[in-house]
């Protein structure tokens, strides 16, 4: 008994730190697509040389508590402003929805 009670534990410890590998995987490419996609145009706390064509996007879940929302405007900006030169990311497939979700993932740690 006491031999499956260690392995039960083992699995436990196992599980968590896959859990926190995979959460910190998922920041990680949350950042390298932010990098590649939005940079150009966009400051976030913690990310460097970025240029300041848009808006500097910090704090983001106080200002888009609902990411449905922040998702809408990174899918298709152009349907909130017709004029905005910012790519639309889902619309034009340059990113999938789950990417986008990774990214509002990694902007909503900001
Ligand atoms: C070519 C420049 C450009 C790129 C690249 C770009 N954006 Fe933008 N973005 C803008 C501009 C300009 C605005 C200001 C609003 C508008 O134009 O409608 C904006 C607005 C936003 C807003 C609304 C911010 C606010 O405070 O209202 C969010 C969120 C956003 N962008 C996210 C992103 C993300 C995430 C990426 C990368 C996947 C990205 N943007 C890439 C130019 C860009």
């Amino acid at each position: 008994m006491q031999g499956w009670r260690s392995v039960a534990a083992c699995g436990l410890v196992l599980g968590a730190a896959f859990w926190v590998t995979s959460a910190a995987a998922a920041e990680a490419d949350g950042k390298a697509m932010f990098i590649d996609s939005c940079t150009q145009c966009h400051q976030t706390p913690g990310v460097e040389n970025a240029g300041n064509i848009g808006p500097v996007l910090s704090d983001m879940k106080e200002r888009f508590p609902d990411r449905s929302q922040l998702a809408a405007i990174i899918d298709d900006e152009s349907k909130r402003n017709p004029q905005t030169v910012m790519p639309p990311f889902g619309r034009n497939l340059i990113r999938t929805k789950q990417q986008i979700d990774t990214i509002i993932d990694f902007l909503y740690a900001r």
